[in-house]
């Protein structure tokens, strides 16, 4: 297959060699060493003095240098050991946290390691992965809190993909570099400059044959069914604060591409609430977390269970005896 789709955000590098930094951070060597060569200067200097004072007096003084000398010892020792026991307790704390098995990632890899083992996996999904647009073509009427809002929602969808061990491969277009929206994507996430996705001004009707396209809105008439990897799948960049119904849904009619919805009526009842409220329309990163856990899982009570929040109105059907 042949897509037009090119050109991924710039990568910023800190000037200072990353092995570099994790030397200077991890061993502290250096402290140790120095606090020696302090010492062995401070002995020295000590026992010239007591030479001068007290010619002859060789054994007094170096009874007391000894004594001197054991005591900082004992301090660079104990020093020493704390920051093996320190080191161990975070090597330990690394192994619970991560609990990673399901990706197959080995808990006790380094950050280092870990993060090339990120990088590789969503460089591949460029070819092989499943396709993502989120379509950042409609913000021009969003208010400032709708645009912070949308930056943190694409924050979260990245730090999702990362997270999948089938990343997905993602694009933002419709994305001017000269928008407010970038603006706040730069501002609000940290290390936007060097995600590793695409950005195109480029509408995402004009960079896919349009038999490709499907067009996730909440107010499509067919439930998703599968996460086809020859569909380039499309979000709507949109945060209703006061909600713009079909929005998306009528865009999509008019470049004759189709649509679809999450299976939620599918999977899922209304509960009762307080309120009466039930919606089926979520975040993007929400939508997005609950196709990554579906292409993972194949599982779709699965994966709606964990995007949509009890406070939607919805909970998962009683599975069938
Ligand atoms: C906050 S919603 C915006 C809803 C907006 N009224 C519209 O016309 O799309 C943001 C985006 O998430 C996706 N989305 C939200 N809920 C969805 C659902 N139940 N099914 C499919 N996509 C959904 C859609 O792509 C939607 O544009």
């Amino acid at each position: 297959m042949d897509w037009r789709w090119e050109g991924s955000a710039q990568k910023t590098e800190s000037p200072v060699p990353p092995e570099r930094r994790v030397v200077l951070e991890d061993t502290g060597e250096d402290d140790i060493s120095e606090s020696l060569q302090l010492l062995q200067i401070d002995v020295e200097c000590e026992h010239r003095e007591k030479e001068t004072q007290h010619p002859g007096s060789a054994v007094w003084c170096s009874k007391n240098v000894q004594r001197k000398q054991r005591h900082w010892e004992k301090i660079v020792a104990a020093k020493k050991s704390k920051r093996k026991q320190e080191k161990e307790r975070r090597k330990a704390n690394r192994v619970e946290n991560s609990g990673n098995t399901e990706s197959g990632l080995c808990p006790q890899h380094s950050k280092r390691f870990l993060r090339s083992l990120t990088k590789e996996k969503l460089l591949e999904a460029r070819h092989s992965g499943p396709r993502l647009c989120i379509d950042l073509s409609m913000t021009h009427h969003m208010s400032k809190k709708e645009l912070s809002r949308l930056a943190g929602q694409i924050r979260r969808l990245y730090g999702s993909n990362k997270k999948a061990s089938r990343p997905f491969w993602i694009c933002l277009t419709g994305f001017g570099t000269d928008s407010p929206l970038y603006e706040e994507c730069l501002r609000m996430n940290d290390g936007f400059s060097s995600y590793l996705l695409d950005v195109t001004e480029e509408d995402c009707f004009s960079l896919f044959p349009l038999e490709a396209l499907v067009y996730l809105t909440p107010d499509s008439e067919c439930a998703l069914e599968d996460v086809d990897l020859n569909k380039v799948y499309i979000l709507g960049g949109l945060v209703d604060e006061s909600i713009q119904k079909k929005v998306t849904f009528q865009k999509a009619q008019e470049h004759s591409v189709k649509t679809a919805r999450l299976p939620i009526q599918e999977y899922m009842v209304r509960r009762q609430n307080g309120k009466n409220y039930h919606s089926e329309i979520l975040t993007i990163n929400q939508v997005f977390d609950i196709l990554s856990t579906y292409f993972e899982t194949q599982n779709w009570p699965e994966a709606l269970k964990r995007g949509v929040s009890s406070r939607r109105g919805y909970v998962l059907q009683d599975p069938v005896e």
